[in-house]
């Protein structure tokens, strides 16, 4: 497969998106555009737009720091605007939008620069809210936000009790409770979007287990189990879950219907390379697991299976495709990033 066949994949609108789109009214704003899942995002969402026969905008803000990914996303029709929203008067400057997805977010580089993830991650939320308390917003979270939890458990449901561990997963539930705090203000319809572990053949925890076994490194078990799901699925699921924003805010959890043994992940990806994946002697505790019911319920199965994409991952590997080095770091239990 190619870039271009994989940017095609990810950003092929499905018909129950097209659907959703035609019930919902005003143009789509995506803040944070430019990171790992927002151009392939915005690029679903114009097509859903253009297939769904109707006439909304489609704006991605970002700081841009890849100059070309501009470009490229204007060329397909998104309209792009190159702001950093945490300087003053940045947020004034966006056009009002009715449907807004916050992916903004800052994870790696947070141990010895915390007040700049805090800031990131519970402060600007303030300010973005305040700026479109008029519009319906879906706020990107994370399942970090839970606590570990025993493999059999079938994962923290949106019931189960937050207990973040490290400043990280501590400040996404910061810019949750503040988004909630303004929700309750100004009767802001939101939805909070707890995901675990979106897949790219690009990045993702699938890609470094892969690349481990293919480069006869040992894996370490003391994480066994974790969720993944199809990044174009996530992103699906995302814009459709504009039509789901409530006060108070609704939360849920987005993953794969899988607790995925880690083992038996680099065993598939063993024969896919005909090697024999090698393990460190660890024993896994509790993992950061995800049950997301609640999504598969609203919105169907993820239309992409764990074996597909092991195998577009395996092939991908094999024909060196291209590579964000973006870890994911899915083996830190210390909340440590
Ligand atoms: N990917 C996953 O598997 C995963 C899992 C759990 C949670 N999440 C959350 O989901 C969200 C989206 O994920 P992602 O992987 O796409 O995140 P990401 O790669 O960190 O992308 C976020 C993007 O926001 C932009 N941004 C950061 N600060 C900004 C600022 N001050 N002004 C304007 N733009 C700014 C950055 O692009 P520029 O450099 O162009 O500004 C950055 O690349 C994040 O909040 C993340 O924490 C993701």
């Amino acid at each position: 497969m190619t870039e271009e066949q994989l940017d095609e994949l990810l950003s092929t609108p499905s018909d129950l998106l097209i659907q959703d789109l035609q019930s919902l009214k005003g143009d789509i704003l995506i803040l944070g555009v430019g990171g790992k899942m927002g151009p392939s995002l915005a690029r679903l969402a114009v097509k859903a737009v253009k297939e769904s026969g109707q006439h909304k905008k489609v704006f991605g803000v970002s700081r841009f720091s890849d100059t070309q990914l501009r470009k490229d996303l204007e060329a397909t029709g998104v309209i792009t605007i190159e702001a950093d929203i945490l300087e003053d008067n940045a947020l004034e400057g966006l056009p009002d939008a009715s449907n807004v997805i916050y992916m903004v977010g800052r994870k790696f580089g947070t141990s010895g620069q915390e007040h700049l993830t805090w800031a990131m991650n519970a402060y600007l939320p303030g300010k973005v809210a305040e700026r479109y308390k008029n519009s319906k917003i879906v706020v990107f979270s994370s399942g970090n936000i839970y606590p570990m939890v025993p493999v059999v458990s079938g994962g923290a449901t949106e019931n189960t009790n937050p207990s973040p561990i490290g400043e990280y997963a501590q400040s996404c539930l910061g810019r949750e409770r503040v988004f909630q705090y303004f929700s309750h203000l100004n009767k802001t319809p939101m939805l909070i979007y707890r995901l675990n572990y979106a897949v790219d053949l690009r990045y993702g925890n699938l890609l470094e287990i892969g690349e481990m076994v293919k480069s006869n490194m040992p894996i370490d078990l003391k994480v066994g189990h974790m969720n993944v799901i199809w990044q174009g699925d996530a992103n699906e699921i995302a814009l459709r879950a504009l039509n789901k924003c409530n006060f108070p805010p609704e939360i849920l959890n987005v993953t794969g219907p899988e607790t995925v043994s880690i083992k038996w992940v680099a065993k598939e990806f063993g024969r896919l390379f005909k090697t024999t994946p090698r393990f460190l002697d660890t024993i896994s505790g509790d993992c950061l697991l995800n049950n997301a019911s609640k999504c598969h319920h609203w919105f169907g199965y993820p239309k992409v299976s764990i074996l597909e994409m092991i195998n577009m991952t395996a092939k991908w590997i094999n024909e060196g495709g291209s590579k964000l080095n973006k870890p994911t770091h899915f083996q830190e239990t210390k909340g440590n990033y």
